[in-house]
């Protein structure tokens, strides 16, 4: 079916699905799908100690012009920096920004008289405390335990004489908070007029889970968004996590995701913090530091920071060993849940084809079993309405990456050998999922052809004579575009990233076949080691 029917057939499918709606919505059979309180399924959660940043604040560290805290105190003179900032190389525990370099194009302005008709964004929780699964606080005790027993640590690790740990377990921090609140604020600004406050026949459906810090950062962002009174304009859908994207069902994912990434990060430790460790052993008196220490030490310098406002571990690691510590995120990432993993694209594709179905109106119609979505919620009008412009969902690290995956945006693939980051590096971890990490994803209505070259004018210079009225998709992470020309032969160069729509949603017609859910979730596959997955699906 060409494109262009396919979209006059979805629009009068979305029409009809409106009506069904607004009756849905009447009747009283319905479970109550936006009831979030009690929540039985929060998850993991325990509060840290409470900040005390003014009392605990070494700042200010000697540089010509004062820094104020802002509010984390991340001004600490760190060896080799140069300016340069190590709270940027710290793969998914970096506190939000936006990667100044890029991902290969600028941004360019809307011509006059195209139009931004949707929105989808998947949105990752803000800073957090360690999650359980870390040991952090186990690690604490037994440093504390070591000081009580005599042990006197020296010189730069002085300050773990009278240290102990105070962080909490998996909810989010101040910080995080204002993460997600911040970009409830742009997001507004960006894009508040879509959300039509006077056709809306009812609340916005935003998507989470129960887990305590997916709550709390759906519920500040739409504070951001909307007010404390978001409650007017919103409804939750917040389901058991991480239920939303299919990926608690892929069994292959549960029991392969720690044999894939365990060697090359073992490998990669071990190889990166050898003469740190060798260094910070002869500072550590009667305790038997090791290769974990060093790594628990540089884990919680982010950790410190965004609970407690400062950490005393940040400067023990040199700039060098900051790009490193990335390095090794970059190879967990893209071997949990991006090209390097066998289940990469099995675990994004439920989000993909609902995103799929959203642009086209219609319902998600692939069945569960080639993706683990939730049918019941994709296929109601009442959790799956199709009549929104604006589409939140809230999610994690791993969740949006494996959507990256799935998509195919091959700009993010490439192997990451255990011995060190390869040159041409394409797949980093902070600068696609730090804390508060997002995608954005436009629908663009042109009244004709939007040239590839592009002005940097808000003017109609940029249109191509003679053509008619176009679509175009445009991804953004993080605030800047992700160039679709880079990952799809199909779509033509651009300066603007963009791709036509109707060409995008061809090029998306494979991706389903490609992730393969069933083989690559439950087929009987051995996994053959680091390396011989590249394509985010079983090598076999
Ligand atoms: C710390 O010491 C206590 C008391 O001896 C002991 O129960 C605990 O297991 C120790 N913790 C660690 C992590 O070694
Ligand atoms: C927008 O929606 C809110 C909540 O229903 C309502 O109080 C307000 O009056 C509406 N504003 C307009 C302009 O319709
Ligand atoms: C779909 O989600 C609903 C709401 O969270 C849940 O009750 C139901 O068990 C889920 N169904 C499946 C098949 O996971
Ligand atoms: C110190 O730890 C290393 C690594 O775990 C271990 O091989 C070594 O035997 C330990 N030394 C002592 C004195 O306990
Ligand atoms: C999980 O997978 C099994 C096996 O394919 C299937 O029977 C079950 O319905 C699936 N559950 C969900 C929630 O998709
Ligand atoms: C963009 O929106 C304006 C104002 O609603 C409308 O006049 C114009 O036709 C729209 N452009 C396109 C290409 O749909
Ligand atoms: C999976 O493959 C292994 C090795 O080829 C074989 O021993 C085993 O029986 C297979 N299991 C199933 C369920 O097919």
């Amino acid at each position: 079916m060409d494109t262009i029917k396919s979209m006059v057939i979805s629009l009068a499918l979305a029409t009809a699905v409106e009506a069904g709606a607004i009756q849905q919505r009447a009747s009283t059979t319905q479970p109550d799908w936006f009831k979030t309180s009690p929540d039985l399924y929060a998850g993991t959660m325990e509060t840290g100690a409470a900040p005390y940043l003014a009392q605990i604040n070494p700042a200010p560290f000697g540089s010509k012009s004062y820094i104020p805290n802002a509010p984390l105190e991340t001004g600490e003179p760190i060896s080799g920096a140069h300016g340069k900032n190590i709270f940027h190389l710290m793969g998914d525990l970096s506190p939000y920004f936006s990667p100044e370099e890029g991902f290969g194009v600028d941004e360019y302005p809307l011509p006059k008289g195209a139009n931004i008709t949707q929105m989808h964004l998947l949105q990752r929780h803000g800073s957090r405390y360690p999650s359980a699964s870390e040991d952090q606080g186990t690690w604490g005790e037994k440093i504390a335990n070591a000081t009580k027993a005599g042990t006197v640590f020296t010189g730069e690790l002085a300050f773990l004489n009278d240290w102990s740990y105070q962080l909490g377990e998996e909810l989010l921090v101040p910080t995080g908070r204002q993460e997600l609140f911040d970009s409830g604020v742009l997001n507004y600004y960006n894009y508040g007029h879509l959300y039509n406050n006077k056709t809306a026949s009812h609340k916005l459906v935003v998507r989470t889970t129960l887990m305590a810090r997916m709550m709390q950062s759906a519920e500040n962002f739409l504070a951001g968004f909307f007010g404390l009174n978001w409650k007017d304009y919103a409804n939750l859908l917040a389901t058991i996590d991480p239920a939303t994207t299919g990926v608690s069902n892929c069994t292959n994912e549960l029991t392969t995701i720690e044999e894939v990434i365990e060697e090359p990060i073992a490998i990669w430790m071990s190889t990166y913090l050898k003469e740190r460790t060798a260094q910070l052993k002869k500072l550590s008196g009667s305790y038997n530091w090791t290769l974990s220490d060093t790594y628990h030490a540089q884990t919680l310098c982010p950790y410190e920071t965004i609970s407690l406002g400062y950490s005393n571990f940040c400067s023990l690691f040199t700039y060098e060993d900051w790009e490193h510590y990335e390095y090794l995120q970059d190879i967990e990432f893209a071997g949990y849940s991006g090209f390097l993993s066998p289940t990469g694209r099995a675990q994004g594709i439920a989000w993909v084809e609902e995103f799929l179905a959203r642009v086209e109106g219609h319902y998600v119609k692939v069945p569960a079993s080639e993706t683990g979505a939730n049918m019941t919620l994709d296929t109601n009008p009442i959790t799956f309405p199709l009549d929104q412009n604006l589409y939140l969902e809230f999610t994690h690290d791993a969740n949006i990456i494996s959507v990256i995956t799935a998509f195919g945006l091959t700009q993010f693939s490439g192997f990451l050998p255990a011995t060190g980051p390869p040159a041409n590096q394409k797949f980093h971890t902070s600068r696609l999922v730090p804390f508060a990490g997002r995608l954005n994803i436009e629908i663009i209505k042109a009244p004709h052809k939007v040239s590839t070259k592009r002005s940097s004018k808000l003017t109609k210079a940029d249109y191509i004579s003679g053509t008619g009225e176009t679509q175009y998709v445009h991804f953004i992470q993080n605030q800047r575009t992700v160039p679709l020309h880079a990952s799809f032969d199909a779509c033509e160069y651009r300066e603007d990233g963009w791709c036509e729509l109707s060409t995008f949603l061809k090029t998306q017609k494979t991706m389903l076949a490609k992730a393969d859910y069933q083989h690559s979730c439950y087929g009987n596959w051995t996994y053959g080691g680091w390396g011989t997955v590249l394509n985010g699906v079983p090598a076999s």
